[in-house]
């Protein structure tokens, strides 16, 4: 755990010296859980956010995209349930005077149950072998036996007291299961209260004809009031998608994680309009697909679950959670969910708007079920940086810190250096960065030693450098290095186009 968290400080680290990631306002000591993004964090991001984009609206003919305003109606948080549930349980320690969120320690609890049944389960398949028979075994060893009857005691009391919102029930059980501050082993709690996470703030610029409006808490609400906007206007035909990348606010109780859950952040939304009663088919489709699409970034599979709720918000009718393995364990990704037509009859009811699609094949009138991918990009960010991050030991005894990013997300794709500041070397290789800059993003450098400008660009990631030299100006050669094998070879210079895209490709 220790190696976990000294990994995840040095991510942070190496994010921050390398122009990926700064803290907000530093200068001013910073604003909690608000973070800014430098010249390459903002090159990997959208490139994120550029790949999603193709995959979902480019690489599907029925999926269209919007860009809706951060600032909405008012009403459509009333409608949405954001103003009268959007909250958490809280509680706060006394003693340490840390807060927390009271779901968030029963779950911690939770997942210590679940680790200590997985190890008896590992010692007892290496015990038996071939001829262990999981299923069996967990219903039969006495100790897995309790713990399992335990974890789902647990279970029952929190999303029975969390689903009445019974706050002193949620904190009767911290204090039965003796839960204690994860800093410092206090366990002298408060109450457990809600807290709304949504921003207001005021339009309009007299007092008393302002009106409270709120800093949109996710992207899909801008979605769902467009909706009969959009299937008009683009003759859209169920099922057909509709999705949005764009900032959300959230003012977050928990937010000491870096980039993983942040106040303001960006979120890659699609809402899927699909007939009543199909919901299901298209829940296991995107379900499907949003883990391809994971996968084709060429992180392993290992690194991913798939987290079913077991207790389904009021409106949902499935819901299931991608978890990526962060240096702080497995955690959200992504939200998969089928919300019913919970958000388009709730929009019809307090807009009095008819928000219906006509289905001339059942030759029916009806509010479209929906179901819906979320997926935080600054999330995806930091599982692609955190998987990347690779300390190498070379053969020659020297280190190396390479970000072993998918090349098609780094920051820069081609890096350039002249071998020599003089003899004309600069002027080639401009001139050859210059026939290729349009395609991808290059990167100059003709300052220090090539194996020290081979060190900056290792730890930023770029897939490829190229080394103009003597020989250059002779036959019209040049030296590429790749990032990972550090392997040197002699090209030439119409062939670096070619090998550049070809590692840029991506199988989706
Ligand atoms: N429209 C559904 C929705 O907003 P959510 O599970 O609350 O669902 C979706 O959020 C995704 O947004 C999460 O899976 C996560 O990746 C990202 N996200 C949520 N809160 C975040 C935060 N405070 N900081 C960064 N990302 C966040």
């Amino acid at each position: 755990m220790a190696k976990q968290e000294d990994l995840f400080k040095k991510i942070i680290a190496h994010a921050k010296e390398y122009g990926f990631v700064f803290p907000s306002s530093e200068i001013y000591d910073g604003l909690s859980a608000v973070y800014d993004y430098g010249p390459n964090g903002v090159e990997l991001k959208k490139n994120i956010r550029d790949f999603w984009w193709k995959s979902m609206v480019q690489m599907h003919e029925n999926i269209v995209g919007i860009d809706a305003a951060i600032f909405m109606h008012p009403t459509v948080w009333k409608a949405s349930g954001h103003v009268d549930a959007f909250s958490d349980p809280l509680i706060d320690n006394k003693d340490s005077k840390k807060r927390y969120r009271a779901d968030v320690l029963v779950e911690d609890y939770l997942s210590k149950i679940e680790t200590k049944i997985n190890k008896e389960i590992a010692k007892a398949r290496k015990r038996f072998g071939d001829s262990f028979d999981e299923k069996q075994f967990r219903e039969t060893n006495p100790r897995v036996v309790a713990n399992i009857a335990k974890s789902e005691e647990i279970k029952e009391r929190l999303y029975s007291s969390l689903e009445k919102e019974d706050m002193a029930a949620v904190k009767q059980l911290i204090e039965d299961l003796e839960i204690a501050d994860p800093v410092s082993g206090s366990k002298n709690w408060t109450d457990v209260r809600q807290f709304n996470l949504m921003f207001n703030t005021q339009m309009g610029s007299t007092s008393d004809g302002a009106m409270e409006i709120f800093l949109r808490p996710e992207t899909a609400q801008g979605i769902f009031v467009n909706y009969l906007n959009v299937q008009k206007t683009g003759r859209m035909k169920i099922p057909f998608g509709i999705a949005q990348t764009g900032k959300a606010f959230r003012n977050e109780i928990v937010a000491r994680q870096f980039i993983f859950r942040m106040r303001e952040f960006e979120q890659m939304e699609m809402q899927f309009f699909v007939r009543p009663g199909t919901e299901m088919k298209w829940f296991s489709y995107w379900k499907e697909q949003r883990l391809k699409w994971h996968l084709s970034t060429g992180i392993p599979e290992e690194k991913y679950r798939f987290h079913d709720h077991e207790k389904l918000a009021h409106y949902a009718n499935a819901a299931t959670d991608i978890e990526f393995e962060f240096p702080i364990g497995f955690k959200e990704l992504e939200g998969i969910h089928s919300r019913t037509n919970f958000d388009l009859s709730a929009h019809e009811k307090f807009s009095g708007k008819k928000l219906r699609y006509f289905d001339s094949e059942i030759n029916e009138s009806y509010v479209p079920n929906v179901v819906e991918t979320s997926i935080g990009l600054d999330r995806m960010f930091l599982a692609v940086l955190s998987h990347s991050y690779t300390e190498e030991k070379l053969n020659d005894g020297s280190e190396r810190v390479v970000m072993k990013l998918p090349p098609f997300l780094a920051p820069t794709k081609l890096a350039v250096f002249p071998l020599t500041k003089k003899d004309g070397l600069p002027e080639k290789a401009r001139e050859i960065m210059d026939k290729v800059k349009m395609d991808f993003m290059c990167f100059y450098e003709e300052k220090d030693t090539i194996g020290k400008r081979y060190r900056r660009h290792d730890a930023i990631g770029t897939p490829y450098c190229i080394t103009i030299d003597h020989q250059t100006l002779q036959d019209n050669t040049v030296t590429i290095r790749e990032r990972d094998t550090m392997e040197q070879i002699r090209i030439p210079v119409n062939k670096i186009h070619d090998i550049v895209s070809e590692r840029l490709k991506v199988v989706y």
